[in-house]
């Protein structure tokens, strides 16, 4: 990647046990409203806010930053979907005049089957896969987030690309809202498998702040 690649922000919105949704996907809403509205200040504050697919299949978010009155702009709004999965009808496709979207997919993905719009506003990513990966590089989807013009990004999930990016060392900071509530061992993770074989390995973090925010906690953490 030429010169320095974007900060990533790693956004975690759980119940106490680390968990973002049900075993059945249900997930809206686990924290507050007071932390949900601190999310939307986040968004505005990083160029680009990303997801995966299966966060798109799951809840169709907008991912706007939606405050009053509205930001200068708004971020770089980016899916990670290497198989070209998300429907034409995503509310993501029609909100284009509120703010940009990038698909980013794999080369081989055909953009004509997949009957996404061609609009001014959103642009699609070609990358290649990762090494021993069928899903798209994330070094290559920093690089081309680079080329547009983004100095951060904020993941806001879910548990499967907030993984990847946690194995590949590529989280900077987590903003994590952890809501009073207990979801079980069978909700689904904040992150997924990390495939660590010991504690040493282990992704460590420096905690610089704890905030309370409405009935939910906001703890801030940096890589140490
Ligand atoms: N509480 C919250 O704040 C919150 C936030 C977000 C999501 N959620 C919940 O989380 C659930 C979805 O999370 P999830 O973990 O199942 O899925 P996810 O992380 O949203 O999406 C996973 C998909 O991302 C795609 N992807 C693209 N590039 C990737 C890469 N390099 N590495 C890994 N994946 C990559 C993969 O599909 P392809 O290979 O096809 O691209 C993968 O299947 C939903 O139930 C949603 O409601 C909750």
């Amino acid at each position: 990647m030429s010169g320095d690649r974007p900060t990533v922000t790693l956004k975690l919105a759980t119940s106490l046990d680390g968990r973002i949704a049900l075993a059945n996907g249900q997930s809206q809403w686990i924290t507050g409203e007071a932390a949900r509205a601190e999310v939307h200040h986040l968004r505005a504050n990083h160029d680009a806010v990303v997801v995966g697919s299966e966060t798109v299949l799951a809840d169709d978010p907008l991912l706007t930053a939606r405050l009053d009155p509205p930001p200068a702009k708004q971020p770089l709004r980016v899916v990670a979907d290497s198989r070209g999965r998300i429907p034409p009808g995503a509310k993501l496709f029609s909100t284009l005049e509120i703010g940009p979207v990038a698909i980013a997919t794999l080369e081989t993905t055909d953009l004509d089957a997949r009957g996404w719009p061609s609009t001014r506003g959103l642009q699609f990513w070609m990358l290649p896969a990762g090494e021993g990966s069928s899903s798209i590089s994330l070094t290559a989807m920093m690089e081309s987030a680079q080329r547009a013009g983004v100095t951060s990004m904020m993941i806001e999930g879910g548990g499967q690309l907030a993984a990847a990016f946690m194995r590949a060392s590529l989280v900077d900071r987590i903003e994590w809202f952890r809501a009073p509530v207990v979801l079980g061992g069978d909700g689904r993770p904040c992150l997924g498998d990390l495939g660590l074989e010991t504690l040493n390995a282990a992704p460590k973090f420096d905690r610089t702040s704890v905030r309370e925010i409405g009935p939910d906690l906001w703890e801030s953490y940096v890589r140490r």
